[in-house]
């Protein structure tokens, strides 16, 4: 019985509510009145002055046509008439004679309006429940801004059925977001992602699930919001506190993170009983906003790309992986862009030697699978990501490998998701920037330029020719425009005096390393405000060596340009010192990372692989003046800071003793890295390089020297002869160590092994080309059954 009775009595309540509305007549707004934007104080008030409907400057020019709660300094705005469209200074609202209520631009155009069809509009008035109301000459009111809500609901405040609340844009932007809660006519309560910047709903992240019954949505004056059916009965409460009206300030709002908090605020220090004189959350809706949105269109709680987690401070928190960053910095739900260059679909290249993973734990980006293994194991997930240019991100969990495709979406990191995240990045982003493209060609005119109007003759037929040939070489390479443009050698290389260089090297101090023919030093190039670490390369003394062949030689070596080629940045020829200046590479040489440290991974030992020969490649094929190397093994070649490998000491052969490219004596390479020919009556082509690196790619594979005098039997000692043993005999498995499972697992492991015994062959013709090799490598062809590298020659 009591039941019914209340339900009738919230019946009246229901059904009278609009027209209880009506019963404050103070403060009138008479017809005719209006205010503008520009006097802060051209407001009109409730009658406790708690609330006051006006114009809100919220940047710089641009006014919001508003209502805000009046007495705290936050000012707070609860509802706006023009969010996606703020107006300038001067613009202004008024209320017509006519009943007309406009809002209008210093020009008189119409921003927004209440409906044309009210009828007997006789006076306005800010109420102190926060609604504005207009209303007629029995009080009635024909309009109130309670039934166009923005993003927030006050006390009393009901919402119908189609009623919805859209979220501001960010903290700051009060422009209509991306997140909308809704009463939808069919009686759901459902908070979503908007389809912005339609109107329309992608995806429900809240729900009430009270199709067919739900009616209204009730914000009572005790702090309680609640779902209603028709008949007046609850459905679902929303939101609850104990603070009551009368000494809190309260509001529910639509934030622009997609939650819906309630808040209160104290009136007074006496009613705040402690609590800050600020905005608290009394409650929020849903419990995790990062785990509850899993769309299958748009970016998630967050951005594309991004990754939402849910602190302790119960705020959902978007933030970039790392490599990524905000597309718009100021906009932390905006998408996520790579810092980098994607990895190139280029079926020659590949990149796979350029990129690595980093690891993520507890990270998932749900629904953007492009690839499901199931009982596969963590390297094997890497490298099936790696070798495809189109996954971004592996994910690993308990032997299940799912591969990403990009952009991202529903990014979280969460403690529950488990398994860790792998996501792809380029190891260094130097050689990534295309807009890099424009710029480096003008700056080769203001080089050219300002230094053909300063130097002598004999330099600007150098840089004429240099220059020439460097258009040459570029025009060769179109593909691969990108990894060229960083620097441009040779435009940018500088003669040092040798004074400089000692100054640079503080006497020569630090000793980097030391060869037959030449001690390399660091050093320190101050220019203008910046410092660049350089290795000097000082040469011992060279008999016969003339001072343009020296020349020639360096501007030879200046022209090439690789990612994987050691930047040559100056020299010096005064009188009998001839030094050359490079780039400073601060990981050393591969040697120490092979051999010295612990045993190196075997994917970066890959990389490396595939990076070397690269370098070598271009030496041989890429570029106008073939260059033999001549000395490849793992001292020349260099770890940048990203453990690039970049190979040095190029085009020293020459500068050592010229014309030497046939020369049957005077050996130049390395004991073990040496190709017999240089011991027989037979030319020098590039295939001593190959050879070279035909050992060094052992060295790599088997992550030990090719000579080493410490092994369980002396067939291991000399690791070309003991490769051939084992893949002759089908154990090539001990030619790595026991645990090195990674190398073991990989199934191009047989087949680095053949190609390496490809270029150790004896007989020059046998051994493939570089361009060959990188081929072979990148499993474009097929590596054939390697003969005995020494049985050709014995014949010869
Ligand atoms: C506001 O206007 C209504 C209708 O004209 C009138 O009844 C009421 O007294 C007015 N209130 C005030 C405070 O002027
Ligand atoms: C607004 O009103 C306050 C208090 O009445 C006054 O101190 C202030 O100068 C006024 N500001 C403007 C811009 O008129
Ligand atoms: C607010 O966000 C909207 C939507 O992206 C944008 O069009 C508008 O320029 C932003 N306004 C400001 C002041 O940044
Ligand atoms: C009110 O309506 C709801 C849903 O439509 C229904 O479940 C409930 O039984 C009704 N209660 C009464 C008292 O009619
Ligand atoms: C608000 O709703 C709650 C829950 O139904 C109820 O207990 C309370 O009495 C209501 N307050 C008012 C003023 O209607
Ligand atoms: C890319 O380069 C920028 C600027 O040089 C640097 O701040 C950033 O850390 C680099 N990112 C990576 C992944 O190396």
């Amino acid at each position: 019985m009591a039941f019914a009775v209340s339900s009738i009595m919230l019946f009246f309540l229901l059904v009278l509510l609009p027209l209880s509305a009506t019963a404050q007549p103070y403060g009138n707004v008479t017809l005719g009145s209006s205010i503008t934007a520009n006097n802060a104080n051209s407001t009109w008030l409730s009658p406790s002055g708690e609330f006051a409907f006006g114009f809100q400057q919220i940047i710089r020019g641009g006014y919001l046509l508003a209502i805000w709660f009046n007495k705290i300094p936050e000012r707070t705005i609860v509802w706006s008439a023009n969010r996606d469209n703020p107006v300038q200074a001067g613009s202004k609202v008024q209320l017509f004679a006519d009943g007309r209520f406009e809002l209008s631009d210093p020009r008189g155009h119409r921003i927004w309006a209440t409906p044309l069809s009210l009828g007997g509009v006789a006076y306005g008035a800010m109420l102190d429940t926060g609604n504005f109301v207009l209303a007629n000459t029995n009080s009635v009111v024909l309009w109130q801004s309670f039934d166009e809500p923005t993003d927030t609901l006050l006390p009393t405040q009901t919402l119908n059925q189609d009623g919805t609340l859209v979220s501001s844009f960010s903290k700051t932007n009060f422009s209509s977001g991306r997140f909308i809660f809704r009463l939808q006519n069919n009686g759901d309560l459902v908070s979503c992602t908007r389809n912005f910047p339609m109107d329309d709903i992608i995806f429900p992240y809240w729900s009430t699930k009270t199709v067919d019954s739900g009616f209204q949505v009730i914000f009572n004056q005790s702090g309680y919001i609640f779902l209603v059916a028709k008949n007046g009965s609850i459905l679902n409460f929303v939101s609850s506190t104990s603070a009551s009206t009368s000494q809190f300030y309260q509001r529910a709002m639509l934030e622009y993170d997609g939650v819906l908090r309630h808040y209160v605020y104290p009136k007074s220090a006496n009613s705040a009983g402690g609590r800050a004189m600020a905005w608290s959350t009394m409650h929020f809706i849903p419990s995790n906003i990062c785990s509850s949105i899993k769309q299958s269109r748009g970016g998630g709680a967050c951005g594309f790309n991004s990754l939402c987690s849910f602190g302790t401070d119960q705020m959902p928190k978007c933030e970039c992986p790392i490599g990524y960053s905000f597309i718009d910095p100021n906009d932390r739900m905006s998408d996520c862009k790579p810092d980098f260059a994607q990895q190139s679909c280029n079926e020659e290249t590949h990149e796979t030697d350029l990129f690595s993973f980093n690891d993520m734990p507890n990270t998932d980006w749900p629904l953007s699978d492009s690839a499901y293994f199931q009982q596969v194991t963590e390297e094997w997930c890497r490298e099936v990501c790696l070798n495809d240019c189109f996954c971004t991100v592996a994910l690993y969990r308990d032997g299940n490998c799912w591969k990403k495709r990009y952009p991202l979406s529903n990014g979280r990191v969460d403690d529950n998701i488990g398994g860790k995240a792998l996501i792809k990045i380029r190891n260094s982003n130097a050689t990534a920037d295309s807009s890099g493209s424009k710029k480096s060609k003008r700056s080769i005119l203001i080089i050219t330029g300002s230094v053909f109007l300063g130097s002598s003759m004999f330099l600007n037929f150098l840089l004429l020719s240099f220059i020439c040939l460097y258009a040459f070489c570029f025009s060769q390479q179109k593909s691969k425009v990108i990894q060229a443009l960083q620097v441009l050698p040779g435009l940018n290389i500088r003669r040092f005096s040798f004074k400089e260089l000692q100054g640079a090297t503080n006497g020569f101090w630090e000793e980097l390393g030391r060869g037959a023919y030449s001690t390399v030093y660091k050093g320190i190039i101050k220019n203008d405000n910046t410092e660049t670490v350089v290795a000097v390369k000082k040469l011992h003394k060279m008999a016969t060596e003339g001072e343009e062949e020296f020349k020639a030689e360096v501007s030879s070596i200046s022209r090439t340009n690789h990612k994987n080629l050691v930047q040559l940045l100056g020299y010096c020829d005064e009188d009998q010192n001839r030094l050359l200046v490079y780039e400073f590479m601060s990981n050393g040489s591969l040697a120490n990372f092979l051999f010295e440290n612990s045993r190196a991974n075997w994917y970066k030992r890959l990389q490396i692989a595939f990076a070397t020969a690269r370098g070598i490649r271009y030496l041989h094929e890429e570029c106008k003046n073939q260059i033999i190397h001549c000395d490849i093994k793992p001292r020349n070649v260099l770890l940048d800071e990203s453990f690039t490998a970049k190979i040095s000491d190029f085009g020293i052969a020459k500068l050592l003793k010229p014309d030497q490219s046939r020369t049957t004596t005077g050996i130049r390479g390395t004991k073990g890295y040496i190709a017999p020919e240089w011991f027989r009556n037979m030319p020098i082509t590039v295939k001593v390089d190959v050879y070279s690196f035909g050992i060094l790619l052992l060295e790599l594979i088997c992550c030990r020297r090719n000579y080493e005098r410490k092994v369980e039997a002396e067939s291991e000692m000399i690791l070309a002869d003991f490769a051939y043993d084992c893949y002759k005999e089908g154990t090539m498995h001990l030619l790595v160590a026991n645990d090195d499972e990674e190398a073991l697992n990989d199934k191009r492991f047989d087949k680095f092994v053949m190609i390496a015994i490809w270029c150790i062959q004896e007989d020059p013709e046998l051994r493939p080309t570089m361009k060959r090799v990188l081929q072979l490598m990148e499993g474009s062809v097929e590596v054939p059954i390697p003969p005995d590298p020494a049985s050709s020659i014995t014949s010869i």
